[in-house]
């Protein structure tokens, strides 16, 4: 019988630093991936946790780690050429129909943005078409930002805002807290736009209060969860709340269903 918790080991292909805690390892992957769905990644001996895939083609997958602690610290000691375990993908992800022909932002805070980038890829690159696109991300300071060349690249093809809490000598982009800039989006067919939400447990609650404050349907809000998990297949109830596994039905919820998910 097949064991679901036994991991494979794939070749990593690249790591790129990000910041100075943010590395984004490119491993060598074939496989079915929506964006929004995450591995759980491991070492042997060491330990094991979900990272969300920021990126996908045929061929690899791309996941963004930080270095917080056992597992992610013993990670960047990994070098290209050198394997990681991985299973999965897990995870719903994004369902691309719900944004298709929509006004519709992405609002990300620090490594939320991470599992929100393909998802926002393939809007900004034309795969499918929304109406007016926007991304509102929101970093502590200028040296924590992620995925600068994607952010520039978007903002040819749609309204990217990058706010920092605290600039530096050399900032002369955006700054202060995600929740100030939300009267700022286009907010013209405010009933009718889709936001997705996407960053820590407090970012998350203040900016769904801020979007239902300035006009937004809460049905028409989304968020991905980054909630404790272990096993991330429905069997250890470790992400339960009431009747709803984390892992499984989520992490990608509608606001209506996430506002009741609070333990
Ligand atoms: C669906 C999902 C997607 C995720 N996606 C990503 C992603 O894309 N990128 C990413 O980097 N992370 C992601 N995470 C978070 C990641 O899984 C966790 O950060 C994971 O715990 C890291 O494992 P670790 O062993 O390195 O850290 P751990 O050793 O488990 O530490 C995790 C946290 O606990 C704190 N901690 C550790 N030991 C102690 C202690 N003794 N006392 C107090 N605090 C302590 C650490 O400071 C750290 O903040 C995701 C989580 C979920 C659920
Ligand atoms: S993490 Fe085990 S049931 Fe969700």
């Amino acid at each position: 019988m097949n064991n679901p918790y036994l991991p494979q080991a794939y070749k990593i292909l690249e790591i790129r630093k990000e910041t100075a805690i943010d590395y984004t390892f490119k491993v060598a992957f074939q496989g079915n991936v929506i964006g929004g769905q995450f591995m759980e990644i491991s070492i042997p001996g060491v330990g094991e946790a979900p990272i969300s895939i920021c990126n996908f083609d045929k061929t690899s997958l791309e996941m963004t780690i930080r270095r917080v602690g056992r597992l992610t610290d013993k990670i960047f000691n990994l070098q290209a050429g050198d394997s990681l375990f991985m299973r999965g993908p897990y995870g719903n992800g994004f369902d691309t129909n719900i944004f298709k022909n929509k006004d519709v932002a992405f609002i990300a805070g620090g490594t939320g943005l991470a599992p929100i980038r393909k998802t926002i890829d393939h809007f900004m690159t034309g795969i499918d078409e929304t109406k007016i696109l926007e991304v509102l991300v929101g970093f502590k300071s200028p040296s924590d930002r992620l995925f600068i060349d994607d952010l520039d690249r978007w903002s040819k093809f749609g309204n990217v805002t990058v706010t920092v809490d605290k600039g530096d000598d050399t900032w002369q982009g955006e700054t202060g807290l995600i929740t100030t800039h939300i009267g700022k989006l286009d907010l013209s067919n405010v009933k009718e736009k889709i936001a997705v939400v996407v960053g820590p447990p407090i970012m998350m609650k203040f900016t769904t209060l801020e979007l239902i404050k300035n006009g937004f349907k809460e049905e028409n809000i989304w968020v991905s969860f980054e909630r404790k998990m272990s096993c991330g297949i429905g069997k250890c109830g470790h992400c339960k709340i009431d009747e709803t596994y984390i892992c499984l039905d989520g992490p990608v919820f509608n606001y209506i269903k996430a506002k009741t998910l609070i333990d």
